[in-house]
């Protein structure tokens, strides 16, 4: 009986040991620097009582460098299983407390364990990283544990949610986990991803730029769109991590779970007929329809500083999760460019591997012309968006706002490429191209002809918008199913979502297709 008792206290103490990581002054440290240990960040992630650690009595097996002296319990990543809102997840978190988080072959092994069970038991893997990259005295063998994590991140992308979530240094190849995962949430001032820091730039470009201006939270959301949502403190980004897994299924044969508000289903709402603006040069913010139609306005947007011409984020209708994608006439006049087309197709691929229905709101004049859109390959990137809305199965709700012209009526969601129920408002405009540059095309003849080029140019704009620039010929072919009036636009979309929840499309059996990357 003794014997036992000791044997639990001995073992208690070596738990104790480990969940000190890399001990009281590091601990101290890591708080200066405004951050959380890894354990406080599990703490606040996970429901209370929930977590389940695994390996926490794992040590590292490196002789070389003196390591053979160093071992701490745990080797610098906490890992385990817990829960969020009730629903299981597998989570590791890098615990910079311990050879600056970085990760040895021990380390990698205990991050592929739980990827590993995730995969098999189709629940969701939360990373959330802090960790100084490759552990140094380690070698090649520690890059070989990069590349094991990085086989498992793709293997499990698609078939369960992969959420990272950015609080402190993540270097080098390092980088290639989170931006392999679905979404990444950075954290303002103590997170930094990049693949050379500053000073290797300056010896290799000359180019002096700051930690932050290099690989800050803003830059990754604003400049290159790496990291989707921006956090002002580690507390924000773990509400933030709960609440986009509150949007999403547990794996990719798993319903989202639908969360009812009692917002009203039929809400009709009358400030919606004049909120598409009578001028079609005039902009307005497609996000004031958006959040007028959904349950209880609550928009959970995704990349919202970068890209801005297209909005794309999740919210409920009847409680029923969906991801939505939006041009937004505010910016660029809604025109499709290269990232915006990216950051859709991202997000369309995204919704249609986990389920997840897309409502689309359609007011777009065009591709954006140019010859940097051309050099850089707008072509490409275009298609991207037209691949991914064109690939996808899940039901899919498309309105028109204003304009859809040209290829981009085609890209947004059209029926020609299976969107489900199409619905326009009294105000769309679908046709090849604005009145302006029609008429300046086809008539150009007429017109210079004229005793009046100018009055001339104004019948013609006058006719052809009568003609052509309305969703009337569009309904007479049935691309358009029904014209609604704004003020419905709630009911109708649900009414839609309800009739489609059963929809089964299967696409031609592939090893896997050809996106245009
Ligand atoms: C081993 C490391 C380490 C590493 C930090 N430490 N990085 N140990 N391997 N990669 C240790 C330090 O020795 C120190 O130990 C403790 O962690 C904290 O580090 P500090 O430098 O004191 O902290 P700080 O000033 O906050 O700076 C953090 C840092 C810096 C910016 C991360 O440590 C740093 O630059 N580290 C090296 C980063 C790097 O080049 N990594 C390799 C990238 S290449 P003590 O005992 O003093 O507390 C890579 C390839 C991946 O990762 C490829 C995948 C395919």
């Amino acid at each position: 009986m003794e014997e036992n008792k000791n044997i639990a206290s001995f073992y208690k103490e070596l738990e104790k040991k480990a969940e000190l990581g890399g001990g009281e002054d590091r601990i101290k440290k890591q708080h200066a620097a405004g951050k959380k240990t890894a354990r406080e960040r599990i703490d606040l992630l996970l429901d209370p009582e929930t977590f389940f650690e695994m390996d926490k009595l794992k040590t590292h097996r490196c002789n070389d460098f003196g390591m053979g002296e160093k071992k701490i319990y745990g080797d610098g990543v906490v890992t385990g299983y817990g829960k969020i809102d009730g629903r299981l997840v597998y989570v590791f978190a890098q615990d910079f407390t311990v050879f600056g988080g970085s990760l040895s072959t021990t380390y990698a092994e205990k991050i592929c364990k739980v990827m590993d069970l995730a995969i098999e038991n189709g629940a969701p893997v939360i990373g959330l990283n802090d960790s100084g990259g490759a552990r140094i005295q380690e070698g090649v063998e520690s890059l070989g544990g990069y590349a094991d994590i990085f086989l498992r991140n793709t293997l499990a992308s698609g078939v369960i949610p992969q959420l990272s979530v950015i609080m402190g240094p993540c270097a080098g190849g390092a980088v290639y986990s989170p931006s392999i995962t679905d979404f990444i949430i950075m954290v303002n001032e103590t997170s930094h991803m990049f693949i050379t820091g500053p000073e290797v730039i300056k010896t290799v470009t000359h180019e002096e730029v700051s930690k932050e201006d290099l690989g800050g939270a803003e830059t990754h959301a604003t400049k290159s769109g790496v990291s989707h949502l921006t956090a002002s403190n580690e507390e924000e980004a773990i509400v933030m991590i709960r609440e986009l897994y509150s949007f999403l299924p547990s794996n990719n044969l798993d319903d989202t779970p639908v969360i009812s508000t009692g917002d009203q289903p039929n809400r009709v709402d009358k400030k919606l007929n004049g909120m598409v603006p009578e001028n079609p040069n005039k902009p307005y913010n497609i996000k004031d329809i958006i959040t007028t139609v959904i349950d209880e306005g609550h928009f959970f947007e995704i990349h919202e500083n970068y890209a801005e011409n297209i909005v794309v984020g999740f919210a409920r209708f009847n409680g029923q999760s969906v991801g939505i994608v939006a041009n937004q006439p505010e910016h660029l006049a809604g025109c499709l460019d290269i990232n915006a087309s990216v950051k859709a197709a991202r997000f369309v691929r995204f919704c249609d591997a986990f389920n997840i229905p897309i409502v689309t709101f359609v007011d777009v004049p065009g591709f954006l012309p140019g010859v940097e859109q051309e050099y850089g390959g707008i072509i490409t990137h275009g298609a991207k968006l037209l691949f991914a809305y064109a690939e996808s199965t899940v039901p899919k709700v498309t309105i028109i706002t204003r304009k859809a012209y040209g290829g981009a009526y085609d890209v947004m969601a059209s029926k020609h490429i299976r969107g489900d129920v199409n619905l326009a408002y009294p105000t769309a405009e679908i046709a090849v191209m604005g009145p302006d540059g029609a008429v300046n095309i086809i008539f150009k003849k007429e017109i210079a002809e004229s005793d009046d080029p100018v009055k001339k140019k104004e019948e013609l704009v006058k006719d052809y918008r009568a003609k052509f620039a309305s969703p009337l010929k569009a309904a007479e072919l049935g691309y358009i199913d029904a014209i609604i009036q704004p003020e419905n636009t709630r009911k109708h979309i649900i009414q839609s979502l309800d009739m489609l929840k059963n929809k089964k499309q299967l696409n031609p059996k592939k090893k896997h297709s050809n996106i245009p990357l």
